[in-house]
């Protein structure tokens, strides 16, 4: 049975270590003898195990329950990341969790060392598997359900499989997308059914409340029996498929976009359109100010089209494993990435758009029109706000996103970017909102790509409504420095592994091999620095600059000299207002013991001065999984002395960091510290002299979530 091989290992072990011990108790003199050449097995062992690209033996192959050694060394450098659930969200039949798809996933491994037998073996009274529907889009829901062999009388059992297939004729039985034990489905039907407050049938059916993105035309699902692999002998595991479903295929409105989001320039004129779709074609929106609500459809003449590019990557295009790996849940195909920018637009108007491929004959228009609002333009205070009291621009931050597989969750749990999502997608629906600041740490991929695909599913509720600007975070970009390829960089770095400084503790490895490749070609940023990794805009009265805390910012740096130039270039008459944005925060109220503040540290000794030289007024950051806010006028760890003042929001849906044993006290330089709830920031600019601050949790009570900290920060300009 399932659980058969660690509980037997384990075991093993302990009558080993008994065994040896009662032995070295009994015989002293051989001590001398034993230990040392005991070490020198240790140390062999140990330096096989963590050499990286050690080639393993068989039986170190059909140990097939061990997950790969360089993942659990990866796995140690990460800190509070979400769960990365598998591609459908599967649950651990041991403890009812998500399985995470690097690193508890013992199911994949076992898979991919097993043997098969692919041919189902009667053809008549055999095993039956149906789906209910055999024509889907993303997101419907899907059941299977399946009978015992009424011919044989041979049942499924617990862990026998059920695996997905796409597309449906793949023929190599360890190329499934996902695979879960008969154990597994019923867990994940279990979590289902309470935190859903429904009943979901566990009995010979599995029911998929969501189904996901796959770029391919069809799937189909198998089901594996799964066997010893001989006579008795526990030497491997075997599988003998038993059943399968009809091909399962995707209708014309799964080839609709997905991921639509939208972009600024830097130009009130402009907008930057993306979107990600299966087929290839030209990319095209169609849009129109949206000044006749009344109108449900307009007339071609009314509509103003604009042409784009389209690109995608391949797990070649990364740095390293475990991104580079096409391995399930791993490398996923991101489709066709679309860009499509709009121009001549007016400001604070409102338009609607579609967006469409052009295929030579026709365009095919997606089916849901969306819509967004221009900005004032720098400078520029409305009249219409003139006279009230509502702010002139508003924009909402927030860092450390992630996806949560478990949709069902019923509560906060551990992980809460879905609460999150709905509470921005109420406040943009309510409320104008001129931009959406993601600070990094965003899908938590980690070479999963179909997290980014959800994740960007995720967003699309605000993102294709308010302009969406990232920010790279450790989970975004970075390789390991001594394998990594500076070639493949997308950020132009050519040193091989990007940059690893001494007092950066080993903190700079967190993405996977992913190197920043998946989030510039899913992302747009205005062309004024260096793609997503820096780059600045404005917005009526306020100057956002985002900088990569990834990326070397110590003195005489490509990405310090810009930072420099772009602070110098601001004219605070036009937008006084001066935002800073980076990943990891310069200043907070919390320390993760293995990274110390060194690293803090070190971006104050790199960018602290440029901070105060050009009077930014605010620093947003992310990385902690809590809420800080300084005092005002932060500067060499005294407040009131020209600095600006702090903030970090952490707070997108990660796991915060309220239970960490190593979160140390506030410091005399703390407003507010919160480290155990989740929520976004709000700045609204009313004029060049004030800017009032708010923090807003999450409440499940109120959909416009709760103020826990607000405050004004007055310029005298
Ligand atoms: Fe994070
Ligand atoms: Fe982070």
């Amino acid at each position: 049975m399932i659980t058969e091989n660690s509980t037997n290992e384990d075991e093993v072990d302990e009558t080993r270590a008994t065994r040896c011990s009662g032995r070295c108790r009994n015989i002293p003199t051989l001590v001398w003898i034993l230990v040392p050449i005991a070490l020198i097995f240790i140390a062999q062992f140990l330096a096989a195990a963590f050499m990286p690209h050690t080639v393993k033996t068989d039986t170190e192959k059909n140990n097939s329950t061990l997950p790969p050694v360089s993942y659990l060394e990866e796995e140690k450098a990460l800190h509070s990341h979400p769960i990365r659930p598998t591609l459908l969200s599967i649950r651990d039949f041991t403890n009812g969790e998500l399985v995470d798809v690097h690193t508890k996933n013992y199911l994949y491994n076992q898979l991919k060392y097993a043997t098969y037998t692919n041919q189902i073996k009667s053809e008549k009274g055999s095993v039956l598997l149906q789906s209910d529907k055999n024509d889907i889009k993303f997101g419907d829901s899907l059941t299977l359900k399946w009978s015992d062999d009424s011919y044989t009388g041979e049942v499924v059992k617990d862990d026998d499989i059920i695996a997905l297939y796409c597309p449906s004729n793949e023929v190599n039985p360890k190329k499934f997308k996902d695979a879960a034990t008969i154990a597994h489905v019923k867990a994940t039907h279990r979590a289902l059914s309470s935190c859903q407050g429904h009943h979901y049938n566990t009995d010979k059916v599995w029911h998929i409340p969501s189904f996901p993105i796959i770029r391919e035309d069809s799937c189909e699902f198998r089901m594996y029996s799964h066997s010893k692999k001989s006579g008795g002998q526990d030497v491997g595991h075997h599988y003998t498929l038993t059943a399968k479903t009809d091909p399962i295929s995707f209708s014309s409105s799964s080839k609709d976009p997905t991921g639509v989001h939208i972009s600024v320039t830097g130009k009130v004129s402009e907008m930057v359109i993306q979107f990600a779709t299966v087929d290839s074609g030209k990319p095209i929106v169609k849009y129109a100010k949206k000044n006749d609500l009344n109108k449900i459809t307009k007339t071609d003449a009314e509509w103003t089209t604009a042409k784009g590019d389209s690109t995608t990557y391949a797990a070649s295009d990364m740095c390293q494993p475990p991104a580079t790996l096409t391995d399930p849940g791993h490398f996923s195909d991101p489709g066709h990435l679309h860009t499509v920018k709009l121009t001549n637009l007016q400001p604070r108007t409102e338009y609607e758009y579609r967006v469409g491929l052009s295929f030579g004959q026709g365009i095919k228009w997606s089916d849901t029109s969306f819509d967004f609002k221009t900005s004032s333009p720098p400078g520029v205070v409305p009249h219409s706000n003139s006279s009230n009291n509502d702010p002139v621009m508003t924009f909402l931050a927030v860092a450390d996103l992630g996806v949560d597989g478990s949709k069902f969750r019923k509560d906060a749990g551990a992980a809460n970017p879905n609460g999150v999502t709905k509470l921005i997608t109420s406040i943009v629906n309510n409320q104008t909102i001129d931009s959406v600041h993601l600070i990094g740490d965003l899908a938590y991929a980690h070479g999963s790509g179909h997290l980014w695909n959800a994740f960007q599913e995720m967003i699309q509720p605000y993102a294709s409504r308010v302009p969406t600007m990232v920010a790279v975070g450790n989970h975004e970009y970075d390789h390991n420095k001594t394998v990594g390829d500076g070639v493949k960089d997308p950020s132009g770095v050519t040193n091989p592994g990007g940059f690893h400084p001494n007092w950066g503790d080993g903190e700079f490895n967190s993405t996977g091999g992913e190197c920043g490749l998946p989030v510039s070609k899913r992302f747009a940023a205005p062309d004024n620095g260096n793609g997503v990794f820096w780059y600045s805009f404005d917005q009526s009265l306020v100057h956002t600059t985002v900088i990569s805390g990834e990326h070397n910012l110590t003195k005489g740096s490509p990405q310090h000299n810009w930072l420099k130039k772009d602070l110098a270039s601001v004219n605070r008459t036009i937008t006084p207002w001066l935002v800073v944005e980076t990943h990891r925060p310069i200043y907070n109220s919390e320390t993760h013991e293995m990274h110390k503040p060194v690293v803090q540290i070190g971006l104050q000794n790199s960018i602290e001065d440029l901070l105060h030289e050009y009077q930014v007024d605010l620093v947003i950051g992310g990385h902690y999984h809590s809420y800080f806010r300084s005092c005002d006028g932060l500067y060499e760890y005294k407040c009131d002395n020209g600095g600006p003042t702090y903030i970090t929001v952490g707070t997108g849906g990660a796991p915060l960091d309220g239970n960490k044993s190593q979160v140390i006290d506030p410091h005399h330089y703390t407003m507010t510290f919160d480290k155990s709830k989740w929520g976004v920031g709000r700045a609204s600019v009313f004029n060049s002299s004030m800017l009032y601050w708010e923090f807003v949790a999450v409440d499940h009570n109120k959909t416009l979530g709760s103020i826990i900290d607000k405050t004004w920060i007055i310029r005298y300009r």
